[in-house]
C-alpha cells in the first residue's frame, strides 16, 4: 500500500518480478476461463475477518499500463486488510467481452465472496450484473463506469452493486484547463491567433475517452480560443500505438503545437515520436495526458510535458476495497462511490511523485 506497508506478498513477489503485470501476481489468468478454482464461498462466523474471504477480480486488460498500477496496489491493500493471496483471484479479460463474462460464470460457480470488475464495456456490465444478482454476489465495479441505464436499475432494484471511480468530464475540463492556464500566447507558436492540436484517443467506445476527448476542447472552445484540429485517432491507451500515430502526424499533417492525449502512457509515446523527429517536446509542441506515471511526471518536471490530470489509483483501489468489505460485512454501499483527479503540473508533480511512489 502506498507510503504504508509493503506486504510479505508484495516484497517476495517483487522480488520475483510478478507484478509487472497484475494478472501475474495471483491466481492463473487462462486466456478461455482466465479465473482458478477458489473452492465455496465462505462462511465466517467474524463479519471483520477477511482471512477465509474470496474475491474474484476482472481487468479488461492486464497489459494496461495505469490498470496495472491500480491493480497492484489493490491487491496490497486487499492483503493489509486481512485477504489471503489464495483467496484473490485476478483475470485478464483480454479486452474481450465473452472472455471477461466467462471468467465471471467461473468465478460464480467456484464461488466468491464479491466480484471486483473493471468491465470491458457497457454490454459485458449488463450481462455480469444479471449473472452477479442471480447468484446473489456482490459486485464492485471500477474504473470503467457502466452506463446510466445500467446504474438506474442498481438503484430501482437495490442491487448490491457500486460503480467505484471518478467522473471523466472532470479529467477533460482540467486538461483543457491545463491548456488555458499555459495561455495561448505560449502555446501559439506560429502565431496565427489559433491552436493547431492532434488529438490521441483512448479507444471507441469508452466514456474516459470520450469525455476527455469532448471536454478538453469545449473548454477552450467556451473560452473563445480559435482551435484547428489536425489529426484525431485511436491510440487505445498504449504507448506504442500513440507512437506510431504522431510519427505519422508529423510528417502528414505538420505544424501541430498542442498534442493532447486521453492517458499519460500514449502522451510518452507522443513525446518520443516528436523527439525523433528532430522536435523538441515542450519547446517545438506541447503534450499533456491524463494519470500522473511516474514517468510523465519526470518528464514535466524537466519540461518536456506541459501537465496531466493525477488519475488517483490508490485512493480508486481502496475505495474498491472498502466497498468489497462492507458488502462482506453486511453493510450496504452507495451505488456510486466517487474520486477527485488532480491537476497536475512543474508546481506539483513532485508532490504527486511523493504520494505514488
Ligand atoms: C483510464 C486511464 C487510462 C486507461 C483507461 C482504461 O482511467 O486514464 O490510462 O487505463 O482508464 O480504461
Amino acid at each position: 500500500m502506498k507510503k504504508r506497508i509493503v506486504s510479505g506478498f508484495l516484497a517476495f513477489a517483487l522480488m520475483l518480478g510478478l507484478l509487472t503485470g497484475c494478472t501475474k501476481g495471483t491466481g492463473t489468468s487462462n486466456p478461455e476461463s482466465g479465473s482458478s478454482a477458489v473452492g465455496e464461498a465462505s462462511v465466517s462466523t467474524d463479519s471483520s475477518d477477511m482471512s477465509t474471504k474470496k474475491v474474484g477480480i476482472c481487468l479488461y486488460e492486464d497489459n494496461d499500463i495505469f490498470m496495472s498500477k491500480y491493480c497492484e496496489e489493490l491487491v496490497e491493500y486487499l492483503l493489509a486488510n486481512g485477504f489471503t493471496s489464495d483467496n484473490i483471484k485476478i483475470s485478464d479479460s483480454y479486452n474481450n467481452r465473452y472472455v471477461q463474462i466467462n471468467q465471471v460464470k467461473d468465478y460464480l460457480t467456484q464461488g466468491v465472496d464479491v466480484l471486483i470488475i473493471n468491465p470491458v464495456d457497457a454490454d459485458a456490465a449488463r450481462t455480469i450484473t444479471d449473472l452477479a444478482s442471480e447468484a446473489q454476489v456482490p459486485l464492485v465495479y471500477v474504473n470503467r463506469e457502466p452506463d446510466a441505464v445500467e446504474e438506474i436499475r442498481w438503484e430501482d432494484y437495490d442491487l448490491d452493486v457500486t460503480y467505484v471511480g471518478c467522473d471523466a468530464r472532470q479529467s477533460g475540463i482540467y486538461q483543457g484547463e491545463l491548456l488555458l492556464d499555459a495561455g495561448l500566447e505560449t502555446l501559439d507558436l506560429n502565431g496565427n491567433g489559433s491552436l493547431e492540436y492532434y488529438m490521441i484517443e483512448g479507444d471507441q467506445g469508452n466514456i474516459d475517452a470520450r469525455y476527455r476527448t469532448q471536454y478538453s476542447v469545449s473548454v477552450l472552445e467556451n473560452a473563445g480560443w480559435s482551435l484547428n484540429c489536425l489529426f484525431d485517432a485511436v491510440g487505445n491507451w498504449n504507448t506504442d500505438n500513440a507512437k506510431q500515430l504522431v510519427a505519422r502526424a508529423l510528417d502528414e499533417q505538420p505544424g501541430v503545437e498542442v498534442v493532447i492525449c486521453n492517458n499519460d502512457a500514449m502522451a510518452l509515446g507522443a513525446i518520443d515520436a516528436i523527439t525523433e523527429h528532430g522536435l523538441t517536446p515542450g519547446k517545438d509542441v506541447f503534450v499533456i495526458g491524463v494519470d500522473a506515471l511516474e514517468e510523465a511526471l519526470s518528464k514535466i518536471e524537466d519540461g518536456s510535458m506541459l501537465g496531466t490530470v493525477f488519475n488517483d489509483f490508490i485512493a480508486q483501489s481502496h475505495a474498491a476495497a472498502d466497498a468489497t468489505m462492507n458488502f462482506i460485512k453486511g453493510v450496504a454501499n452507495e451505488h456510486y462511490i466517487s474520486c477527485e483527479y488532480v491537476k497536475t503540473t512543474k508546481e506539483n508533480a513532485q508532490e504527486i511523485l511523493e504520494i505514488i511512489k
